[in-house]
């Protein structure tokens, strides 16, 4: 695009310009500047450039590159300015500003509101995506080698009235789809915030606000388990199974006005690759089966219009893990269903992606879109990590989906895996997430949380389904389902609560080996060693049926509780989510239906809801209280 063009001209603003608003601002910016020269400081704090490829230089984005387009756009317009004449660069003659940064001056549109996630004791992710406006709203495109710049301020008051607690700058471009994932630091533990974004350019042009909160601190001086939240029980909101087409994304915006989450937890499968059909609730997918980068970054972009989403988002902090279909179904460490590494992987779709690259643009896309933490710089598919919640929990996030996963059903090969499923070698986290994940049981007993969250993508306890198991669930890796269970009893460790979705569909169990009616009784709960909370769907259809009426799913529900001896109660017609309230004592699950998800509405029910107590190890009796208002209890089978 030619820089000659007057217009054009007048949309860039030298960094250091005296009209900037903030004189601190100013001083930060230029201090930064001149005792940095030519360094990539404010693309550094913009962490979406960082991830997930940081230190694999064929991967990662170049950042010198970056920087120096934009150094050569400066001088360039130094030589091009001198016909120019606008109050806007007073300083712009005369001075050298030959490695100043340029940035757009043309206002910014904070087109998805703002996000945050990965919440620590002091610190947490700000997420926001600021994209140039036309000029003189035209539908030309703004310049794009030029950085948009956005600043943030995080603050105790929801007004942001107060001196705030921090603030920063970073630059976003093109790149990385103008997308904008910055730390905020030195924050108070345990304690609700109010953060926005503005236009570094013009500080009149801003995002919404959005609130967000620290945990409390891991050491129990400051955060015994009564004290976490203030004293008033912490609320984990739980999803999985957000299909687009399916739905509209009601759950989220339940979970975000009717309850009172404090934090959002996604399970996966937050995106689909598939296309589907949902025009006829107005919920056509944009683009075709994803493959590439701008495949993943447009199915990203178009979920995050949904208002409830968007919402959910602005409200609250996220811990989010992926599944599947963040790549693509049925995913495995080195496939899916309808790609490998294979020739015939290369060429699956029109684009002839490889899985591998396919797999790699669907990372950074998600890494760019979502409020998550790079785990560990040079390990780009690593999510899995922990979060301690003061001495109350641990909440330990799982990839059993995409890190290391021995191969999976792919429904060409099922006879095959049903021949391996049993083996010890096979494993879902690959054998350096496993010892991690043991150890980190371990060392959550050991320095003395009450319970243990395990946040994870699918269903753990063993399912028989009219004789027939999910392969691609952990009854196809039974192996490893029992080394956790075996750390659990040989290591008595207590108040383990595991998470599952994947299944769209309900399931509450007792955690016990499989077929062990020994040591563990279905009717009391005894011997079981902790309880597992599997949820429904946000949209994707039903496990028993596209559209199943909840008569006809608890037909086959009923069936399911007497013949699996764990399960206490399944629900298949509902889609929905389920909360967790923790205090030191107890932990209650709710279950919550939404009516009608072919249009955008916050109508829903609890179907039913559960208590943990503290040391139990089992689902308090009589199970749900004994009643629930949809899907079927196992104590309610009679017993013939
Ligand atoms: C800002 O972005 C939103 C969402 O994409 C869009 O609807 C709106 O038209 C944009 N506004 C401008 C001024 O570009
Ligand atoms: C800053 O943005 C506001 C709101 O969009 C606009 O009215 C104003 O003209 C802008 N100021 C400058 C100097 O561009
Ligand atoms: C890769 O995909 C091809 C075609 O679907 C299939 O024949 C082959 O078995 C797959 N390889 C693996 C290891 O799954
Ligand atoms: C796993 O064990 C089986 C049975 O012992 C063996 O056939 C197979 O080669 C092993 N696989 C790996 C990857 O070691
Ligand atoms: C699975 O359940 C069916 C009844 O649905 C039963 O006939 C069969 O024996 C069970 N299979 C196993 C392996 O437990
Ligand atoms: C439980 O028993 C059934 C029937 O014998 C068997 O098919 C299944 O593999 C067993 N499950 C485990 C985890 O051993
Ligand atoms: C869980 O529910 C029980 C009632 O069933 C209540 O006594 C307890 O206080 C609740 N616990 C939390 C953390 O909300
Ligand atoms: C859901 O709402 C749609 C649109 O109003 C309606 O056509 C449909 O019958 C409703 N479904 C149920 C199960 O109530
Ligand atoms: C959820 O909250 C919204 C907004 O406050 C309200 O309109 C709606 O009726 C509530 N839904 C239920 C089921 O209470």
């Amino acid at each position: 695009m030619p820089y000659c063009v007057h217009s054009y001209l007048l949309r860039f603003q030298v960094l250091g310009d005296s009209e900037f608003m903030y004189p601190k601002y100013f001083i930060f910016l230029l201090a930064s500047l001149a005792g940095a020269r030519a360094t990539t400081e404010l693309l550094d704090r913009n962490l979406v450039y960082r991830s997930p490829f940081a230190d694999q230089p064929q991967l990662s984005h170049n950042l010198q590159e970056i920087q120096a387009r934009h150094s050569q756009l400066s001088r360039r317009q130094l030589k091009d300015a001198s016909g120019f004449r606008d109050s806007h660069y007073p300083t712009f003659y005369g001075g050298d500003f030959s490695n100043s940064a340029v940035i757009w001056g043309g206002g910014l549109n904070f087109t998805h509101s703002v996000a945050s996630g990965d919440p620590f004791d002091t610190s947490v992710l700000l997420w926001t995506r600021a994209v140039p406006i036309s000029p003189d709203g035209s539908s030309e495109l703004p310049d794009q080698s030029v950085p948009a710049c956005v600043s943030f301020k995080i603050s105790t008051s929801s007004n942001m009235a107060e001196k705030p607690a921090d603030s920063g700058t970073a630059f976003t471009s093109y790149d990385v789809d103008w997308t904008a994932k910055l730390e905020a630091k030195g924050l108070k533990p345990d304690t609700v915030y109010f953060f926005q974004f503005s236009d570094c350019a013009n500080s009149s042009i801003i995002s919404p606000v959005g609130t967000t909160r620290t945990l409390p601190s891991p050491d129990s001086h400051t955060a015994p388990a009564r004290r976490v939240n203030g004293g008033n029980p912490l609320t984990l909101a739980v999803f999985s199974c957000s299909q687009f087409q399916a739905g509209w994304f009601n759950a989220y915006g339940f979970a975000a006005h009717n309850t009172t989450a404090d934090i959002f937890i996604h399970l996966g499968d937050y995106i689909y690759e598939s296309l589907g059909s949902g025009a006829h609730i107005g919920r056509q997918v944009l683009g075709r089966e994803l493959a590439t980068i701008h495949d993943y970054r447009q199915r990203l972009n178009q979920y995050r219009t949904d208002a409830s989403l968007s919402f959910a988002h602005q409200h609250a902090p996220w811990i989010t893990v992926w599944d599947d279909h963040e790549v693509a179904d049925n995913a495995w460490k080195a496939g899916t269903a309808d790609s490998n590494d294979t020739a015939l992987g290369c060429s699956f779709s029109s684009t002839g992606a490889c899985f591998s690259d396919r797999k790699l643009a669907a990372v950074r896309a998600y890494h760019e879109w979502m409020p998550i933490r790079q785990v560990v710089p040079d390990d780009k598919l690593r999510i899995w990590r922990n979060f301690q919640i003061g001495k109350l929990l641990d909440l330990t996030m799982l990839d059993t989906r995409q890190y290391d996963r021995d191969i999976t059903d792919v429904y060409y090969n099922t006879e095959f895996i049903n021949t391996i499923a049993a083996l010890t070698n096979r494993s879902l986290m690959g054998s350096a997430q496993e010892e991690w994940f043991y150890d980190t049981l371990s060392r959550s007993k050991a320095r003395g949380a009450v319970w243990r969250v395990v946040g994870q993508q699918i269903v753990f306890t063993q399912l028989n389904e009219s004789g027939s198991f999910d392969l691609d669930a952990w009854d196809g890796y039974r192996a490893n389902r029992a080394r956790v269970l075996d750390h659990l009893y040989k290591n008595k460790i207590s108040n383990t609560v595991i998470l599952a979705g994947d299944s769209h569909a309900n399931w509450v169990s007792d955690l016990a080996h499989p077929n062990d009616t020994t040591t563990y009784n279905p009717s009391t709960g005894a011997g079981a060693i902790g309880v597992e909370f599997a949820g429904t769907a946000v949209t994707s259809s039903s496990a028993f049926g596209s559209g199943i009426s909840p008569a006809a799913a608890d037909a086959k529900s009923r069936v399911l509780v007497d013949v699996n001896a764990d399960l206490q109660w399944s629900e298949g017609s509902f889609r929905g989510f389920f909360t967790l309230t923790i205090d030191a004592d107890t932990l209650n699950a709710t279950y919550y239906a939404m009516r009608n998800t072919s249009f955008a509405n916050l109508d829903g029910f609890v179907s039913a809801r559960f208590l943990v107590k503290n040391g139990q190890n089992r689902l308090s009796r009589p199970v749900a209280g004994g009643a629930v208002s949809a899907g079927v209890l196992k104590s309610n089978v009679p017993v013939n």
